[in-house]
């Protein structure tokens, strides 16, 4: 177990608290390529059901390019190894950071397949080396690759049985988005009861669910931005007090008034460069703000650090996927343990209910080129699911 001194100071800060979200060990600290890949792998399980040894995957025409070089092709059945489930997949989710990878901008984590994208999906375990899960059961979860494919493997501690009352589709909308989200307001910037938050991007994916994590975790003052009245609606549905369209004016000002000049204590950001001055400028003292995207570019000049010191900021940046597998497990079970997915699956079955999975589209895998090209254009409020017939 790691002990305050020995912690960099996010981690001491969640150690310190009473509300620490999971349980940290020192692996967390290393790496991110330490023991991500076991050794050696099992032969393969006796199993009931027939697994093939080939199967049909979603891959990059010359490795890597645009849309158009999505197709589908023969592959290997992956071979799962110590402690981890081959899964049947029924649908998966698509995310960013698959577009940034198909064009050979994303640094994969040593783990991850190098030819078939994809972090999140649901399905039916095909073979198990884990007595967590059995053949045949409904699973959803976490990978750091491998899910546009008829087959995947994964660690079985980044897994989770889907619940009853939740489509494959929905499921497989899950893992990225909220545990990015809870990862960024309960791990990174750890945000308190009546404290208030500024979520750019609100109706992306992971802004949506993190609008519902900060209703769970007490904020007072929910903001958001986003580039329609639409998505603003969509937001404030989800439990957002405010938005601020930026597209026809000043969010940081429009944030300003609606705080009463006192801004946020949180700020979660995906744009980074052309908002850090008002980031800045927005957070009270002893604000935290955590990057997870730089979709508007990561290079900014001429910027006063001073603030940083007289008002003891926290800025960090993180992504998800490069973290270690002791990490994510640990994510996957500290969200679990904060009763969220129960209440995503009740409410998601409430005919009156908010419905906290926000699915865009769900479409046949065949068309992920045409998936692919809608993202791009930012034409999604939520996330975008393919399945597999
Ligand atoms: N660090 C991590 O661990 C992690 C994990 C998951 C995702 N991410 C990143 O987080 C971001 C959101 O992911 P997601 O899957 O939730 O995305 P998403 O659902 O596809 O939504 C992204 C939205 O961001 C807004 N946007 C795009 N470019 C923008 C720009 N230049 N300025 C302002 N807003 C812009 C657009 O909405 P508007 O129309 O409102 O502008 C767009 O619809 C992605 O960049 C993704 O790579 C990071």
């Amino acid at each position: 177990m790691l002990t305050a001194s020995a912690a960099p100071r996010h981690f001491r800060s969640l150690l310190t608290t009473s509300a620490r979200a999971f349980p940290l060990r020192s692996t967390h600290l290393a790496a991110p390529s330490a023991r991500i890949c076991p050794a050696f792998t099992l032969p393969r399980m006796a199993s009931t059901s027939s697994v093939p040894s080939s199967m049909k995957a979603i891959l990059i025409k010359d490795g890597k390019g645009p849309s158009e070089n999505l197709y589908l092709s023969d592959h290997d059945v992956p071979q799962p190894g110590a402690d981890e489930v081959l899964v049947k997949v029924k649908a998966f989710g698509l995310n960013r950071m698959d577009s940034m990878q198909r064009q050979g901008k994303y640094p994969l984590p040593p783990s991850a397949p190098k030819d078939i994208m994809g972090v999140e999906f649901s399905g039916l375990v095909a073979t198990s080396n884990s007595s967590k899960f059995k053949e045949g059961e409904e699973v959803f979860g976490l990978v750091t690759g491998g899910a546009y494919a008829e087959y995947v493997k994964g660690p079985a501690n980044m897994l989770l049985h889907k619940p009853k009352t939740l489509s494959h589709e929905q499921a497989a909308a899950i893992p990225e988005v909220w545990l990015t989200a809870f990862q960024a307001l309960r791990v990174i910037t750890n945000i308190q009861k009546g404290e208030d938050v500024l979520i750019h991007a609100g109706a992306s994916g992971v802004g949506l669910a993190a609008i519902q994590l900060a209703k769970r975790f007490g904020a007072r003052g929910i903001y958001v931005t986003a580039g329609s009245e639409e998505k603003i609606a969509a937001c404030k549905k989800m439990g957002a007090t405010e938005g601020f369209n930026y597209k026809a004016g000043s969010w940081a000002e429009g944030l300003e008034k609606a705080t009463g000049g006192e801004g946020v204590d949180v700020v979660v950001d995906f744009i980074g460069a052309p908002y850090l001055e008002d980031n800045v400028k927005s957070l009270k003292k002893d604000g935290r703000l955590v990057f997870l995207a730089f979709m508007g570019g990561a290079i900014q000049q001429n910027f006063n650090l001073a603030q940083l010191l007289f008002k003891r900021l926290r800025l960090e940046g993180t992504t998800l996927r490069s973290r270690s597998l002791e990490y994510q497990s640990d994510l996957v079970q500290g969200f679990l343990e904060t009763g969220m997915l129960e209440e995503i699956a009740r409410e998601e079955n409430d005919k009156d209910g908010p419905h906290p999975i926000i699915i865009h589209d769900v479409l046949p895998w065949d068309k992920i080129k045409e998936a692919h090209d809608m993202m791009e254009a930012n034409k999604n409020t939520g996330k975008i699911v393919m399945v597999i017939p």
